[in-house]
């Protein structure tokens, strides 16, 4: 007879351990105690669709979206959910986001959403809450606490002042380095809301974090930044595995701060820039992180993707899929206690940057 190993985990616990152990030890050698299971799950993130008038909309756009839908759905086994990272729409207009929706309904499987400042800042997040998500909520998923924040909002005098349209607002929110801009958080409110939320779950239950802009102080003009991240990462503090996945960057990066591990997704629509490269200007990417090679930037679907990412012990590995680029896995590295790059982030292997001319 064959067995396999789920059956046989099934006989051995009901049948040899289950009568030779006190109970105390067999719910400790089954999980049952700390239940975290193993699992993967999808990311799409930064679509950015963007309508042009009535039912045109920008056909880049909605390609690289249409593009990580299909793939996704290839995924077998399949994953256990999807997650959307925000900036579903380009200008937050109604029409954007049910275009966007219409694509994403073709995701075979439950989506999660995380709201960006595109999504937001036309109408405060209204329609984004009767059609499609709460701004900030938590759930559980086989022994994982997840949380989805709300990290792009700003200093209220801004979000009211006196603005002669709404869309005004809208689009000083979404130029980078936008000296009329304003910097994200999460504010008060919801860091109240988090601190509850956080205190009813163990402390050696793994919590995932997910956010629109970094939970961590990047570079500023670009709003790679939450004012406040400090005080949420003091919130997960005390726990022992926490791993905090935002969008809004378009690029791989990753970061280790204390207990918490940093993960960016791809954006579907565009590739943004390092900082550095583009702007000259100090900004504290970490060092860890090994930029994406540009294979060819003039190829506007270059460094562009969407990702799966697995669940190991409650820790993370990030599996980077890049259409016409190099496929790129960062996973945590029990032996260094942080994230890193299998492939390419010993110096000596890594790709050197190319130039165009
Ligand atoms: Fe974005
Ligand atoms: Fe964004």
């Amino acid at each position: 007879m064959t067995m396999n190993r789920r059956a046989f985990l099934k006989t051995t616990a009901a049948g040899l351990i289950g009568a030779a152990l006190p109970l105390r030890l067999v719910k400790v050698a089954f999980g049952a105690d700390s239940p975290a299971q193993d699992f993967t799950f999808g990311y799409i993130s930064d679509a950015h669709i963007q309508q042009i008038k009535g039912t045109k909309f920008v056909r880049n756009w909605d390609m690289g979206l249409i593009r990580a839908v299909r793939e996704a759905n290839l995924l077998t086994p399949k994953p256990d959910f999807f997650m959307f990272g925000g900036d579903l729409a380009q200008l937050g207009k109604k029409e954007e986001l049910d275009h966007g929706l219409e694509i994403m309904s073709n995701l075979r499987g439950k989506v999660y959403y995380v709201t960006g400042e595109h999504d937001y800042y036309l109408d405060l997040g209204e329609y984004w809450q009767s059609k499609i998500s709460p701004l900030y909520y938590s759930f559980d998923h086989k022994g994982i606490h997840f949380v989805v924040l709300n990290s792009i909002l700003t200093y209220d005098n801004w979000i009211h002042k006196k603005w002669d349209a709404p869309m005004d607002r809208m689009l000083a929110m979404a130029r980078l380095d936008n000296p009329d801009g304003s910097p994200f958080m999460v504010g008060d409110d919801q860091l109240a809301w988090l601190k509850k939320d956080l205190e009813k779950i163990d402390r050696a239950t793994p919590v995932v974090v997910f956010s629109h802009s970094p939970i961590q102080k990047i570079f500023k003009p670009w709003n790679f930044w939450t004012e406040d991240a400090e005080q949420v990462q003091a919130l997960l503090k005390p726990f022992e595995k926490v791993t905090i996945i935002y969008g809004h960057v378009h690029q791989i990066q990753y970061n280790q701060i204390g207990n918490i591990s940093f993960h960016a997704v791809m954006a579907t629509a565009w590739p943004w820039p390092y900082p550095e490269s583009y702007t000259q200007l100090p900004n504290c990417l970490s060092k860890l992180t090994v930029p994406m090679n540009r294979a060819d930037p003039f190829f506007e679907r270059d460094a562009t993707g969407w990702q799966y990412i697995d669940l190991d012990k409650g820790r993370t590995a990030m599996r980077y899929q890049l259409p016409d680029n190099t496929n790129r896995t960062v996973a945590y590295s029990t032996q260094d206690g942080r994230p890193e790059d299998l492939t390419y982030q010993e110096y000596r292997n890594r790709i050197p940057p190319q130039r165009h001319y």
